[in-house]
């Protein structure tokens, strides 16, 4: 079992996650979880904060010589901007009233979480309600990245369209799928898609607006066999949607053909069984995702997702004040235009994550070369159907 708890607040002194259920002799790099950081700041309309933080992972345990242990992994990340919030976040300090957030934003966890936890000052919501936290499910994500490399599977997300943009056509060679590290974090595939994109983040930046999209994530060479259909806490699918439905400000997951399909009639919804002596079975087409009945098929796993725009408006919305109770326009943070770019690699991230740990639910090992092992194993049976 793959399991990790994060901690820390959007402008606290760091984030932290412990990861624990990764085997030994791992080779981990963390050159490697930067990168994964850089690309989840990258993207057009993202805000002033991505200039101020540059993400970087500390390894604090369960690396030595750079590979696993086997023992917990614990990670962190300074957050650079803390040297301006420390005494707003300070642990023995009384609160900062200027930094108190009095009027909940719409569209964020504000007034529920406020009136759950019984806070007047919103700040100590959203402080942990903020998707800063996501940067270090982004390492994890990596983390896991480099566990299905050992056995081939490669994941990739990419833009298909934001704020009602026409979406990208979605036809990925196996040969595109290193993701992008440098430059655009996520590719869209179609040029004239990301023109239209583009424009479409200036015009709504002019007006203090923001927009939401559509994101894919695909992940190649995954053997047959993860999860199952014995029981509803085993699908596969089950996994990835609450994982990636876990980002925040995502409203929507499908996989394969997700809505669509239930506008098709039967024979165009489901995916032909075909056999080849040297490819073994296979679908002639993929409109499952790659996952028939909880488990994986052996096809491409595609999980698409939709993201609201971003809540906090430059043109603030009505809201009401905590104490006043009068009418008042919705507190501004700094904020984004569109994160949906971010949203995809972080989506990677929780897909890896899900992935990972089902590979390590079924070829189990304490060591990365006893988990191959079983794998090898597994595959030899496969292809001696
Ligand atoms: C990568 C990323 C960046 C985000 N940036 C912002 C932001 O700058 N401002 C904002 O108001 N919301 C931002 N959000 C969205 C909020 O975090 C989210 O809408 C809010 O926490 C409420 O959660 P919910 O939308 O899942 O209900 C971002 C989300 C993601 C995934």
């Amino acid at each position: 079992m793959l399991r990790f708890l994060t901690g820390g607040e959007s402008h606290g002194m760091a984030l932290t996650a412990i990861v624990e259920g990764l085997p030994a002799g791992l080779g981990v790099d963390q050159e490697m979880i930067n990168r994964d950081l850089a690309r989840r700041q990258m993207g057009y309309g993202r805000g002033q904060r991505m200039q101020i933080e540059s993400d970087q992972v500390q390894i604090l345990s369960g690396v030595r010589g750079g590979k696993t242990l086997g023992s917990p992994i614990t990670m962190q990340i300074r957050n650079r901007d803390w040297e301006n919030w420390k005494e707003v976040m300070a642990v023995k300090a009384p609160a900062n009233e200027a930094r108190a957030v009095t009027r909940p934003r719409p569209g964020h966890a504000d007034l529920a979480g406020g009136i759950k936890y019984d806070h007047k000052d919103f700040r100590n919501v959203l402080e942990r309600a903020s998707a800063r936290e996501t940067a270090v499910r982004v390492a994890v994500g990596a983390l896991a990245k480099v566990l299905l490399q050992r056995f081939h599977v490669s994941i990739l997300g990419h833009v298909l369209s934001i704020g009602g943009s026409r979406r990208s056509r979605v036809e990925l060679a196996r040969s595109e799928v290193q993701p992008a590290v440098e430059g655009s974090p996520v590719r869209c595939l179609d040029g004239e898609v990301e023109k239209d994109i583009l424009g479409r983040i200036e015009k709504a930046q002019a007006v203090g607006e923001t927009l939401g999209g559509v994101f894919e994530v695909c992940a190649f060479d995954v053997p047959v066999g993860l999860g199952s259909y014995v029981h509803w806490d085993k699908r596969l699918d089950a996994d990835l949607a609450r994982a990636v439905m876990s980002i925040p400000a995502i409203k929507g997951v499908e996989i394969g053909l997700g809505f669509e399909a239930a506008e098709r009639p039967g024979s165009e919804a489901h995916d032909v069984i075909n056999y080849r002596r040297d490819r073994g079975f296979f679908r002639e087409t993929n409109r499952a995702g790659g996952i028939e009945g909880g488990v994986s098929n052996g096809e491409t796993i595609v999980v698409r997702a939709a993201m609201k725009p971003i809540p906090t408006l430059g043109s603030p919305l009505r809201s009401i004040h905590i104490i006043s109770k009068r009418e008042s326009e919705a507190a501004v943070e700094r904020s984004d235009v569109t994160a949906v770019p971010s949203a995809c690699v972080i989506a990677e991230a929780a897909v890896a994550i899900v992935l990972a740990g089902h590979m390590i639910q079924k070829f189990g090992g304490d060591s990365i070369e006893e988990m191959q092992r079983n794998y090898q194993g597994y595959i030899s049976q496969v292809k001696s159907l």
